[in-house]
């Protein structure tokens, strides 16, 4: 009876950090590759229907609709000489010795693509979803620095206002470097004593009213190769700069940023030992200044986490803090601030000893920790390779944060992170081949979720609000801010967007499971199934299953509407019930009850009978009762 108790206890700590519904998807858009494609770019504009995805040697480009995925491919393959000296010199990267596709993306109406052209990168304009032709009339970096050579060297581009910027991830003899890469403004560059080894790992624009102000901040780590065996080499990092920068003067930082700094950004549990040094993803969700920022981490044990940082701190940190080894004050404007160029002052001594301090003092000394001091408290057991984030607005009038994470498996969790906790709002299984989620695009305008493995390329609504159930309870307790109970049509509904609150015709309630606002309790208690008959000779062993929705509740068979409950013998997809010691399984009345939210309702019920010849029984005698749970399992649905 004790391991029972413990049992439980055990299964309810889990059970908050699990994911409360978990959907396995069958019919759905989806795009097959013909041949894997373990790297993959996407880009996606929102409000279309359209995915463009950067694979070996060709782009795909795909068109979504209701009835399936209709597809254009435009192959571009490297020239043959390419691929012999890359092989004659990249031995251990062979396979990677082919025209990868690292960048598609729009700069005004141009696409900008790129590719790792077997180890000397090219890039093209996409003209009309259908041509490549060559670079034409706009200033371009060279294609090394917007692309690596190979495609497992991470690299980040971002289009802004008719810019490109591009970083790439250091490698070999290479530095790394954050750069401006092709566009109407002029093209700018890192310090290679500015980065130390970093490998990237996202970038975003963070907007500001005035727009002089905007900026773009890059995320990355850094790698001390020098580092003693017992330091950490790892350390997380945010690189900032401004839009409006246009560089320096001749003499100093002429080609290169002159708003550039960087600062640590830890991610751990306080100050303990157990920190996330490795950046390995990151996406901001922002409105204005006040943002978060959701980064992916992992350890040494390559065991992954998320922390969520507050934009308003970041920026804080930026305009504020001491600068690492410069104790002097700043006379007149602090180094670093966004600017538009004036001509006029940029030789003036303030604004030379200004650029001095950026090119010899880039990191800022404040750090950088999330909020609520500690990662998300997520499932550790998912290895987490992906994630998107969306700010939905909800009923009340407030945004809520929704992060979508791809996983090794897979699989996408759905997880509400709200100023009190994270809930895991379900989990969906959609490959048909297990493998990593390698790619993610969200479309919060059209409500779209784009995710891509090696093998498959699929589409998933945002607002899913119909898999959540016909009553009221169900659809507030999956605490979807997408989703709410409709009054009138008495469904569980999205929230259409403009929503006007004061209609009050949808009820939602995100910061806690609380059904109450449904008004239904008097109804749930005296909700009755009717029984299913099941005949049983007295020598066979019955089984009895009760399909599990929620796994945040608690599933208990009753008998004969006695006090005495029973617990599952095994519980998963379903709650089974099976003769152990102590439980009468004879002839009576077998209800399961879920109890969730401080409420029992009544799932389904079977009535057991003695009888010596009907179906069941001999099914069960002849066949053993594995088979009869499958049997019973088949006709409850
Ligand atoms: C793109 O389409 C336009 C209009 O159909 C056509 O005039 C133009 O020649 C096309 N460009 C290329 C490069 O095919
Ligand atoms: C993008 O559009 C802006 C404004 O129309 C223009 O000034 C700029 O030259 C364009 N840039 C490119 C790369 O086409
Ligand atoms: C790298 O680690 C070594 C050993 O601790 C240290 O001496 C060196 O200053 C570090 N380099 C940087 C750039 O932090
Ligand atoms: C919302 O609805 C109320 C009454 O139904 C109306 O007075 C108000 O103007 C509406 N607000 C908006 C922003 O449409
Ligand atoms: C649940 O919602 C109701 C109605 O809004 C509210 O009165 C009650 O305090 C809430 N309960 C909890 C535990 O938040
Ligand atoms: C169950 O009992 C019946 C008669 O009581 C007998 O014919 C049958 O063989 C028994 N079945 C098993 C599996 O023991």
């Amino acid at each position: 009876m004790n391991s029972f108790i413990l049992l439980s206890l055990f299964a309810t700590i889990i059970a908050a950090k699990s994911p409360r519904l978990k959907f396995v998807l069958h019919e759905t858009s989806r795009f097959h590759f013909t041949k894997p494609e373990n790297y993959i770019s996407m880009y996606h504009e929102e409000g279309s229907d359209m995915l463009y995805v950067g694979g070996q040697a060709v782009i795909y480009v795909l068109t979504f609709t209701d009835r399936g995925v209709r597809e254009i491919q435009i192959p571009v393959a490297s020239d043959q000489t390419a691929i012999d000296t890359c092989k004659a010199k990249a031995a251990p990267l062979e396979l990677e010795c082919d025209n990868f596709i690292t960048v598609i993306q729009k700069v005004n109406d141009s696409f900008v693509v790129c590719g790792t052209n077997a180890g000397s990168p090219r890039c093209w304009m996409l003209v009309n979803d259908t041509v490549l032709t060559d670079v034409q009339g706009y200033q371009i970096a060279s294609p090394s620095d917007i692309t690596p050579p190979y495609p497992s060297q991470k690299s980040i581009t971002l289009s802004s206002d008719g810019n490109l910027y591009s970083a790439i991830s250091s490698v070999g003899g290479h530095a790394g470097s954050i750069r401006r890469t092709f566009g109407s403004q002029k093209l700018l560059k890192t310090e290679n004593i500015w980065l130390l080894n970093p490998q990237f790992a996202g970038a975003a624009i963070i907007p500001s009213e005035q727009k002089f102000r905007e900026e773009i901040y890059f995320f990355f780590s850094e790698m001390n190769k020098t580092a003693r065996v017992d330091e950490e080499p790892y350390r997380a990092r945010i690189g900032r700069i401004c839009t409006v920068d246009e560089g320096g003067t001749k003499s100093l930082l002429s080609e290169s940023w002159t708003t550039f700094f960087k600062a640590r950004v830890m991610c751990g549990a306080g100050n303990t030992q157990q920190q996330y040094n490795n950046l390995r993803q990151a996406v901001v969700l922002t409105a204005q200044r006040a943002g978060v920022l959701y980064g992916l981490f992992s350890n040494a044990w390559g065991k992954t986490v998320i922390c969520a940082y507050s934009i308003e701190d970041i920026d804080r940190a930026f305009s504020t803090s001491k600068l690492k080894g410069y104790s002097s004050s700043f006379t007149g404007t602090r180094p670093g601030m966004c600017v538009r160029k004036n001509p006029a002052t940029a030789d003036s001594p303030n604004n030379i000893k200004n650029l001095g301090v950026i090119r010899y003092h880039p990191e800022i000394e404040d750090v950088i920790r999330p909020v609520g001091v500690a990662p998300l408290d997520l499932p550790s057991e998912d290895q987490i390779t992906r994630t998107v984030a969306d700010l939905v607005p909800a009923v009340n009038e407030e945004h809520y944060s929704v992060l979508y994470l791809g996983t090794e498996q897979g699989k996408v969790l759905k997880v509400l992170h709200t100023r009190e906790d994270v809930f895991i709002i379900s989990q969906y299984s959609l490959f048909h081949n297990e493998g990593p989620v390698i790619n993610m695009a969200i479309d919060p305008q059209k409500g779209h979720l784009y995710i891509g493995t090696a093998m498959e390329v699929q589409r998933l609504p945002l607002a899913d609000c119909g898999r959540y159930g016909d009553t009221c309870r169900e659809c507030i307790l999956s605490r979807d801010p997408y989703c709410g109970w409709e009054k009138a049509r008495r469904k569980c509904a999205a929230i259409p967007p403009g929503y006007n609150a004061s209609t009050d015709a949808f009820i939602q309630y995100l910061d806690k499971s609380n059904s109450s606002v449904c008004g239904e309790a008097a109804a749930l208690k005296q909700r009755r199934t009717s029984p299913r008959e099941v005949l049983v000779q007295s020598n066979t062993s019955v089984f009895l299953p009760c399909p599990v929705r929620s796994f945040h509740a608690i599933y208990r068979w009753e008998k004969d509407n006695c006090i005495k409950n029973y617990p599952c013998i095994f519980s998963g997809d379903f709650c089974v019930l099976g003769p152990v010691v102590d439980t009468p399984l004879k002839e009576g009345v077998f209800r399961c009850m879920a109890t969730e939210d401080g409420f029992k309702v009544e799932v389904i019920s079977f009535k057991l009978r003695n009888d010596g010849w009907l179906l069941a029984a001999s099914l069960a005698s002849t066949l053993g009762p594995s088979l009869l749970l499958a049997v019973v399992t088949l006709w409850l649905h």
